[in-house]
């Protein structure tokens, strides 16, 4: 008789445990603009920190009236998971002890990351910074608003342009070990009409990169398919329908977009 083979113990996804684990509230984070607390998840023996956004603590938008942020939130990380950039922390939807919500998976913050962001006096961004546009900074003065020219968050602007997002702040760019950077807050996106606020405009006008091109080739296919049925349940159909006309318009002018007014839409303060 030949000895049993041995099972090898089922490895357990973050979105598994994030969906399926024990939720325990620690506290709440104070300078959120909704309710955002902060929990331990287990499951199986595995235990890791989320915020979790309960739907009840979301304050109503006049211009995001239909779904919610959680469901928003959840739609950008599946749009993220589909570029294969990893650039949203797992993000699921489940009920929780103030009921339905988003939790998503705490991103420990790197200390000592590189600078994103920099006020620069001049014109000029300088060496390996892209210009964003000219800022107010008081008593008359104005400064130059700069980010890094860093390929991580060109890709974020590549993904910020898909799911038209209303509030790419600073403070929603998490560096984090081995290299990563996430992006967070994503609960005011996939409007139907343009929306675009963000930091990320140094690309505007310039030619997407041959991998970004790929990338959004990708994105079109699987939003014919498997991707359009999943935000199909998370967005409304005119918002799926501006999503894929996004994508091809990326894809037509080969570019990154361009601001439409005057100025660039910038949300304010930046950080
Ligand atoms: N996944 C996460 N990992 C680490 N910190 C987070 C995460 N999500 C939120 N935070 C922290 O909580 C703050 C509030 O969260 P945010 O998503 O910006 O909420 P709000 O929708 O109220 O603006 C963030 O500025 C950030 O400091
Ligand atoms: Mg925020």
């Amino acid at each position: 008789m030949s000895a049993p083979e041995r099972i090898p113990p089922r490895s357990v996804t973050t979105a598994e445990l994030l969906a399926e684990g024990e939720l325990t509230v620690r506290g709440r984070i104070r300078e959120a603009s909704n309710a955002v607390l902060l929990c331990d998840v287990t499951y199986e023996g595995r235990k890791v920190s989320c915020v979790y956004k309960p739907v009840a603590g979301e304050r109503p938008l006049w211009d995001f009236p239909d779904g919610t942020l959680a469901q928003r939130e959840v739609a950008t990380y599946e749009v993220s998971e589909a570029t294969g950039w990893g650039l949203v922390p797992t993000t699921v939807l489940r009920d929780g002890p103030y009921g339905e919500g988003m939790c998503q998976l705490w991103i420990e913050p790197e200390p000592g990351g590189a600078e994103l962001l920099a006020l620069v006096d001049g014109e000029e961004p300088g060496e390996g910074w892209k210009a964003v546009g000219f800022a107010e900074i008081g008593e008359g003065r104005t400064a130059l608003l700069v980010h890094a020219d860093d390929e991580r968050l060109r890709r974020l602007a590549v993904l910020d342009a898909v799911i038209n997002n209303a509030d790419r702040k600073g403070g929603h760019l998490l560096p984090a070990p081995e290299g990563r950077l996430y992006g967070i807050d994503h609960g005011v996106t996939f409007n139907a009409e343009n929306k675009l606020r963000t930091l990320l405009w140094g690309w505007a006008g310039e030619k997407l990169t041959p991998e970004a091109v790929e990338v959004l080739e990708r994105l079109r296919d699987a939003l014919g398919g498997t991707l359009g049925v999943r935000l199909g349940e998370l967005i409304t159909e005119a918002e799926l329908d501006a999503t894929r006309a996004r994508v091809a318009a990326l894809l037509r002018s080969g570019r990154h977009p361009e601001p439409s007014g005057e100025w660039p839409a910038i949300p304010w303060p930046p950080v």
